[in-house]
């Protein structure tokens, strides 16, 4: 996403690494976390947040020059996806000057847009590390994971993402050895949208096919795509939000092509299930619950809590159940509880609330198809890192969260509305013109026993 510069060429002579660029220092921003016990003692641990590597520099692994500039790899450096490999470096981040990343304390903001020296960078992903080199793995059954978040500047359009994906520890380098960079330079993405605009997968460059996005200068799409089984514990706006457990049919980080990748009319042909099991609390009929000065104020900042129930209340157990609360001003707010028709009353998501929702929503249970809870439980048992990000939609205006989708819906089909924003609302180039100031602040991160890691009192 940066452009050509000639600044660093000075270092250029000293850069023999391998596909890490040496012309920015890597320093990643420190953003410590909790781990409590079931008696609520929480101790402090050092991990902090590096950029994924699609937003970084790709240059040659001898020069400045670019590898991949705009939404295009450079045909010299990049004929091939091996050779591209050995051939470019992803260098060091400037988190706040390029990025708008911040980190202070035990808060983490992202600005949207962030003009910086050599480019304007939209949006960002970044990804919880352990060490410099491992990402932090959540192992979450039997157990419950929480954070403060301050969605009051993210308006329509806008996703503020906190979730849960099962990729590599160390980003891929082991099981990819052409992978240089690894976790400390963000490498190894992947979700249930097996996504195809990842720049390197499996130790490769995804250059076969690599097209530019119509409507994203920074972006393209290449033969393969990248697929995991992803909780997203928070997809969220001031105006409406949503927890969602979606699964694969495979386990860990895999490369997809063709049908696998369920692209376009093949959505429900693919290993992964792209809408998951959503609860939106609009969705679920309760339209006065989140929002601007509503039961859970968007006006301010409050806490997430998100409960890992297992079958047999242990760490072994299967997942049965995931709860849903918030604490705001020292209030604990339960979730709200189904109001549609046809589903049970209840908070939380289990397979049945699953079923009952897709089957008044008339949509496609894919979710239960590939597994289920028990296969969300599966990937939370394994291990999971978690992704922090801000985000707008080049696909469908995040319409999906916070409007009334599919848009030629009438807004009171059970299921269409999911929150207040207009139809019209969410397209990028508006967001981006008129909203780049936008930001969430991510903080105070716990996790741990259910019940340990927020405080009842007040
Ligand atoms: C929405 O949730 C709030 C808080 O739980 C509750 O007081 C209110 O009655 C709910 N509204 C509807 C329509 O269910």
């Amino acid at each position: 996403m940066i452009s050509k510069t000639t600044l660093f060429s000075i270092f250029a002579a000293g850069v023999s690494a391998q596909q890490v660029g040496t012309l920015t220092t890597e320093t990643h921003p420190a953003l410590p976390i909790q781990s409590c016990s079931a008696a609520g003692t929480c101790s402090s641990l050092s991990t902090s947040v590096t950029l994924d590597a699609n937003w970084r520099w790709l240059h040659s692994t001898s020069s400045s020059t670019n590898c991949y500039t705009g939404n295009a790899f450079d045909a010299t450096y990049c004929p091939d996806g091996a050779t591209c490999a050995s051939n470019c470096a992803l260098d060091g981040a400037d988190y706040p000057g390029t990025y708008g990343v911040t980190a202070a304390g035990n808060a983490l903001t992202l600005k949207f847009v962030t003009n910086g020296p050599y480019s304007k960078n939209i949006g960002s992903r970044t990804y919880l590390m352990a060490s410099d080199s491992k990402y932090q793995m959540f192992k979450l059954l039997n157990k419950e994971f929480s954070f403060d978040v301050d969605v009051s500047n993210l308006p329509c359009g806008l996703n503020g993402a906190l979730y849960l994906i099962e990729m590599d520890e160390d980003g891929g380098t082991g099981r990819f050895p052409t992978n240089k960079a690894g976790a400390k330079y963000g490498t190894g993405y992947c979700d249930t949208q097996c996504p195809h605009d990842i720049k390197f997968i499996n130790g490769e460059a995804n250059v076969d096919g690599w097209t530019g996005s119509p409507t994203d200068v920074n972006s393209g799409t290449g033969k393969y795509g990248s697929c995991c089984h992803e909780m997203d514990l928070w997809e969220a706006n001031s105006i409406s939000a949503a927890y969602t457990p979606h699964v694969c049919s495979v386990d860990g980080q895999v490369r997809c092509e063709g049908t696998d990748c369920g692209d376009g009319d093949l959505r429900y042909s693919g290993i992964c299930d792209k809408d998951g099991c959503d609860f939106n609390s609009y969705r679920m009929g309760n339209k006065t619950f989140y929002g601007p000065g509503l039961t859970v104020d968007t006006k301010k900042k409050f806490t997430v809590v998100t409960q890992f129930v297992t079958s047999t209340g242990t760490d072994s157990g299967t997942l049965s159940e995931i709860r849903r609360l918030y604490v705001q001003d020292g209030v604990v707010i339960q979730n709200s509880v189904s109001e549609i028709p046809g589903v049970t009353e209840s908070s939380s998501i289990s397979d049945d609330f699953c079923t009952e929702q897709k089957t008044v929503f008339n949509d496609n249970n894919q979710f239960s198809k590939l597994g289920g809870l028990a296969a969300m439980g599966g990937a939370i048992g394994r291990g999971m890192v978690l992704a922090l990000s801000v985000w707008d939609d080049h696909s469908a205006n995040m319409l999906w969260l916070d409007s009334t989708y599919p848009t030629t819906a009438s807004s009171d089909t059970l299921g269409a509305a999911r929150g207040t924003c207009a139809t019209t609302s969410g397209d990028p180039a508006d967001v981006e013109a008129n909203s780049p100031d936008s930001s969430v602040i991510y903080s105070n991160i716990k996790f741990g026993a259910i019940g340990s890691t927020y405080s009842t009192t007040g």
